[in-house]
């Protein structure tokens, strides 16, 4: 590709739900305990989703609060990128939902939905630096957002006491020429062969009980309600996230020329402590330079590395210069990393 500009992350948002469930909620309602979910995955509490709150929501809030520290209007914002596992609706895709609410139809830029689960937005921010790298945007909003509570089985231990609900936003710009800040690289990678490990598999074209068969049957509609939660095989997950995570922040500090010591920030996907305490250790980093909310939020999927780095953006951890790498393991499997120059 030809680089005609570097795109910079301007500005940083996020959105949590008002309401916590602890670990101690969860244990009245499945077989679990404090103590279990605490030391086998950092989680204490996470965040649910309002009744009348979708995912569309949790991004607007995000992105607006992204839009403010970038200063930049509605009408600059010439494309929408929302990776999520939980669009509002099937079609049309949540981006162009929150294009609307946010007022940044107004520009016609494109607006779309990522799906890569809990890689989406490392996904999504690779996608927008290839857009401002060439030109084709000039104002890109990168939004993670995710009701993920709502594709959980309540009855399910294995999977319940993991996730949250949550949104993270950033806003990418290209800087002027000679710059040194700004997105350094991106690695995606996906291994298909993994699919069952990790998924939710209801669907759309997956669900052959409705079409023209059964009506041509006689047979009444299936329901309306298309529900399925998420299916996890969570230690072969882990131990394939841990292998995976490691070549890759190796991958990506070799496409820079770039040494372990010259980083000064993970941004790592908060899917369990313990995962992220390898990559830490993979990059002799001490957790004093690794963003870490998994203790508070969860695994927000998409959703979880723009919130934390969000968070280290405003309570100062990281300042312009240090040079920050973001990575994240999901479904599919996918996998990616981002290198930033702050
Ligand atoms: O974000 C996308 C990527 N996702 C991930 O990266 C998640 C990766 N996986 C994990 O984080 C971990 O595998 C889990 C946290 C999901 C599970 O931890 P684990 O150490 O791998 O436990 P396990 O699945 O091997 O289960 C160990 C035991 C089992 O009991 P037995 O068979 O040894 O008697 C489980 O039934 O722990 C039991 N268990 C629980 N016990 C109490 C599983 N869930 C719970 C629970 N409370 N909530």
């Amino acid at each position: 590709m030809r680089r005609l500009n570097r795109a910079r992350i301007t500005g940083t948002g996020s959105y949590l739900p008002e309401r916590r469930l602890t670990n101690d909620d969860i244990s009245k309602m499945v077989d679990t305990t404090d103590e279990w979910i605490r030391t086998r995955t950092g989680v204490c509490e996470r965040r649910l989703a309002a009744e009348d709150e979708l995912t569309s929501d949790l991004a607007t809030h995000a992105a607006r609060n992204a839009m403010e520290a970038a200063g930049v209007t509605a009408q600059q914002v010439d494309l929408v990128l929302v990776a999520t596992t939980t669009p509002d609706m099937i079609f049309p895709s949540t981006a162009s939902i929150v294009q609307k609410k946010l007022g940044a139809n107004l520009s016609q830029g494109p607006a779309f939905d990522l799906q890569a689960v809990c890689s989406g937005f490392i996904y999504a921010l690779s996608v927008a630096d290839q857009f401002i790298a060439t030109g084709a945007a000039k104002c890109a909003l990168v939004i993670g957002a995710e009701t993920f509570t709502r594709i959980l089985d309540w009855t399910d231990r294995n999977t319940c006491v993991l996730f949250g609900d949550g949104a993270g936003a950033v806003v990418l710009q290209p800087e002027p020429e000679g710059s040194e800040r700004g997105i350094l690289s991106t690695h995606l990678h996906a291994d298909g062969d993994y699919v069952d490990l990790l998924k939710v598999p209801t669907g759309v074209s997956n669900n052959l009980k409705g079409g023209v068969n059964a009506a041509q049957a006689g047979e009444p509609p299936p329901p309306r309600q298309i529900l399925g939660y998420t299916e996890m095989r969570g230690n072969e997950v882990f131990k394939k996230a841990v292998m995976g995570l490691g070549q890759l922040v190796d991958e990506t500090l070799a496409a820079n020329g770039l040494e372990k010591s010259d980083l000064d920030w993970l941004v790592p996907h908060q899917a369990n402590m313990r995962i992220i305490k390898s990559t830490a250790k993979r990059l002799k980093m001490g957790l004093e330079n690794v963003v870490v909310t998994v203790d508070r939020h969860g695994n927000t999927s998409a959703a979880s590395v723009p919130l934390a780095l969000d968070e280290a953006v405003r309570d100062g951890r990281i300042q312009p210069g240090h040079l920050v790498l973001m990575e994240a393991f999901g479904g599919g499997f996918t996998w990616g990393s981002a290198l930033v120059r702050w």
